[in-house]
């Protein structure tokens, strides 16, 4: 299959491509587009057999559901059973952002997407071409992040064409992501809202909104069966084996030196996943800086493209600084953890 790669300015959108990339959306095609968050693999959400196109691309398990992406709030309404109270708060403080809430599904939403469940996850994308492609399409548009299956998300148009070249219609090179971590993922379906997944949209964002709101327990201890069902696969994760380190930098910094003088002489070639405050404090391995610690929001934006980068250079396993789990620490470390299929070391 051939992909057309199209690159559209953000500042300055071409109607003209727009209008070709949604008119494949609408025909049933596939297309790759850029969000607030990481790219996303689009097409249309109404249309099953569209949808199988996004599952075959992707590798993906057909027991994980997607989430469908809206541009207005007149879409939403037809797509859901009711808007709770709890909805219309979330709603009028964070959309369109980097929160997708997951409701009690109407009788219009194919099986296809929602994995069998009653309940149908829905965001509306804070980006310019994401909107004005649902918009210009006309259909909510299904997309999962535009990576392989078990592979990082995609945070630069360089990530998707690497992984999705020759398997979809169309993507469109809209520049980097945000966030660059995926959006939080909200149930306000059942009688305690719950966190699913962490994001750009913050446990401490969300109780000032509402104050009963709690996380799912696996999004910090990987024993924990997820109740979200992309949460339990091995996930975000490098070709590379990962360890974390979790604790004071200075024993974390001291730690991670040590491993890697040992696992050197072992023969291995070691990357050290590190911010910008140690980056200095590392003798020897391969050293990639993720961000500032003052600005948890720097190593978000960078992460997935920095364990890309990890599986370029070929290294055997990644040492990696974790961070504090306050804001979005939080969601750093539930991908951080995924990456490491869980194997942490708390010093
Ligand atoms: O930021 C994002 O959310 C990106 C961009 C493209 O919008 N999309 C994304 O989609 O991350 P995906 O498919 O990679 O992750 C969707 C997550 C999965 O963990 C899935 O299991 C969960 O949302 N999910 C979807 N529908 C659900 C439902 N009805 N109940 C519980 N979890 C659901
Ligand atoms: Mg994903």
């Amino acid at each position: 299959m051939e992909t057309r790669i199209i690159k559209i300015d953000r500042e300055r959108i071409d109607e003209g491509l727009m209008e070709e990339a949604a008119t494949i959306i609408r025909k049933g095609g596939t297309v790759a587009f850029p969000t607030e968050t990481v790219y996303g693999l689009g097409a249309n959400g109404l249309d099953e057999e569209a949808v199988k196109k996004i599952y075959k691309a992707k590798g993906r398990p057909s027991d994980n559901p997607l989430i469908l992406h809206i541009s207005s709030m007149e879409e939403l309404k037809p797509l859901v059973d009711e808007i709770s109270e709890e909805a219309r708060l979330c709603i009028e403080k964070f959309w369109p952002g980097p929160l997708t809430i997951i409701f009690k599904k109407s009788g219009m939403i194919p099986d296809i997407i929602t994995a069998g469940l009653d309940t149908v996850a829905i965001r509306m994308p804070d980006h310019p071409i994401a909107a004005k492609l649902i918009a210009k399409a006309q259909v909510p548009i299904a997309a999962p992040s535009a990576n392989l299956s078990g592979k990082p998300s995609p945070t630069k148009a360089s990530h998707v064409i690497e992984d999705m070249m020759g398997r979809i219609d169309m993507i469109i090179d809209g520049g980097d992501t945000g966030v660059g971590l995926e959006s939080t993922v909200l149930d306000l379906s059942t009688e305690i809202p719950t966190i699913l997944r962490p994001g750009g949209i913050t446990l401490e964002d969300l109780r000032e909104v509402i104050p009963s709101v709690i996380q799912d327990a696996s999004i910090t201890d990987s024993q924990k069966v997820p109740k979200s069902p992309g949460q339990k696969y091995r996930h975000y994760a490098p070709e590379a084996e990962m360890l974390l380190f979790s604790g004071s930098v200075e024993a974390i910094v001291e730690e991670i030196n040590k491993r890697a003088r040992e696992l050197m002489e072992e023969g291995k070639k070691v990357g050290i996943l590190a911010t910008e405050e140690t980056r200095d404090k590392y003798p020897q391995g391969l050293v990639l800086v993720v961000g500032s610690r003052e600005r948890e929001e720097t190593i978000a934006h960078n992460l997935f493209d920095v364990l890309r980068s990890f599986d370029e250079e070929k290294v055997d396993i990644i040492l990696a600084e974790g961070v504090g789990y306050n804001h979005l620490g939080m969601a750093i470390m539930n991908r951080m953890l995924k990456a490491a299929s869980g194997k942490i070391i708390k010093l």
